[in-house]
């Protein structure tokens, strides 16, 4: 018996951050947050093969093969975890193959994890043909990377914090899908191509465990989703990126005060933030927001009107090596083709 399913999911980008977990082991946020799902220019594509000849798990990221006995982080135990969740589902018990690969750097602040565990959930539901609802695979997803339960919906996606314990009411939803406010634009400058240092699990509970300018963020974040979606719904750029700007300052500025601190911006980034703040002084009005998630890549929110002037301003920074728009997406997408070869499963089945 041989079950298989592909799909391509994109990152999100959080316009109001997910930062510390009121419970680290089902990734439960202090506060909601709200994120525009990329277009699948930068996505992740995974293909999943349940298979009665696989006598356990296996997944490939990009080329490299993990086991659930070589799977070291906390993430890539996550879906090692999910892939058994969800086979007891389907009352399946062949082993799986996994092929996960990404348009992007993974680990560098481009949430990999978030797209890559929504293409999980949706390859392995396909292939189960479990028909799961979009919220229950985004519940499910929030289990392998708390930010990956957004990126089950295009557009703009809000994860409601919810308040139960056991983490049944934190889901994301979608707010507006990616026609709302098609002129917006994520431009992305890479500086770095590198892992970051402190894992995002890391990060989360040292700053909830050690910042004590921290303890304010959760209701400021919380008042601030309110007046994203509003800003959104009005479609109004000026008190959008003074909002989107403010939460990422706000969010690293907890990453600093924790201890030992936890710097993700780089110099490259801190020049980025002077830059868009000279060119909104000459216009007059805010054309720009950056952001910055568990990375010293930029994410410069824009109108399309203004995104050959972000482009030009990003390139010319020194230490930018790439730079790539994004507008908002349509989310997960079922594909036809399988990344798993036959030379791959040849291999797996022998072992
Ligand atoms: O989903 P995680 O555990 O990798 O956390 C990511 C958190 C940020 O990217 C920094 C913010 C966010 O809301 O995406």
């Amino acid at each position: 018996m041989q079950l298989a399913g592909t799909f391509r999911c994109s990152p999100n980008i959080a316009l109001i951050k997910y930062w510390g977990r009121r419970d680290d082991a089902l990734n439960l946020p202090n506060n909601s947050s709200v994120s525009m799902t990329l277009d699948s220019g930068l996505s992740t594509r995974t293909s999943v093969l349940f298979s009665d000849s696989l006598g356990s798990d296996v997944v490939y990221v990009d080329g490299n093969r993990y086991t659930q006995e070589s799977a070291q982080n906390e993430k890539l135990g996550n879906i090692f975890e999910t892939i058994r969740y969800m086979r007891g589902l389907a009352a399946v018990r062949s082993g799986a193959i996994v092929v996960s690969e990404n348009s992007f750097p993974s680990g560098a602040g481009l949430a990999s994890s978030a797209s890559g565990g929504a293409a999980l959930v949706c390859a392995v539901d396909a292939a189960l043909g479990l028909g799961l609802s979009k919220t229950e695979l985004s519940l499910i997803a929030r289990r392998i990377s708390g930010s990956a339960c957004r990126s089950l919906f295009g557009g703009i996606a809000l994860w409601k914090r919810g308040s139960k314990a056991d983490g049944s009411d934190s889901f994301a939803e979608q707010l507006f899908d990616e026609k709302y406010w098609s002129e917006l634009v994520d431009v992305i400058a890479m500086s770095s191509e590198a892992s970051k240092k402190v894992s995002s699990s890391e990060g989360h509970s040292r700053t909830v465990r050690t910042s004590g300018l921290y303890k304010l963020r959760p209701a400021l974040a919380e008042a601030s989703v309110g007046k994203v979606i509003g800003a959104i719904r009005n479609r109004d750029f000026n008190a959008l990126a003074e909002l989107i700007m403010r939460d990422s300052n706000n969010m690293h500025a907890t990453m600093l005060d924790s201890w030992p601190p936890i710097i993700y911006m780089s110099d490259v980034s801190t020049a980025i933030i002077s830059s868009v703040h000279a060119m909104n002084k000459d216009h007059g009005e805010n054309i720009a927001a950056y952001t910055f998630d568990a990375g010293p890549n930029a994410h410069v929110i824009t109108l399309s009107k203004h995104e050959a002037e972000v482009r030009d301003m990003l390139l010319g920074t020194k230490g930018v090596i790439r730079v790539v728009s994004s507008k908002a997406g349509t989310g997960p997408e079922r594909l036809g083709e399988s990344l798993i070869s036959e030379e791959i499963l040849r291999h797996e089945a022998g072992n």
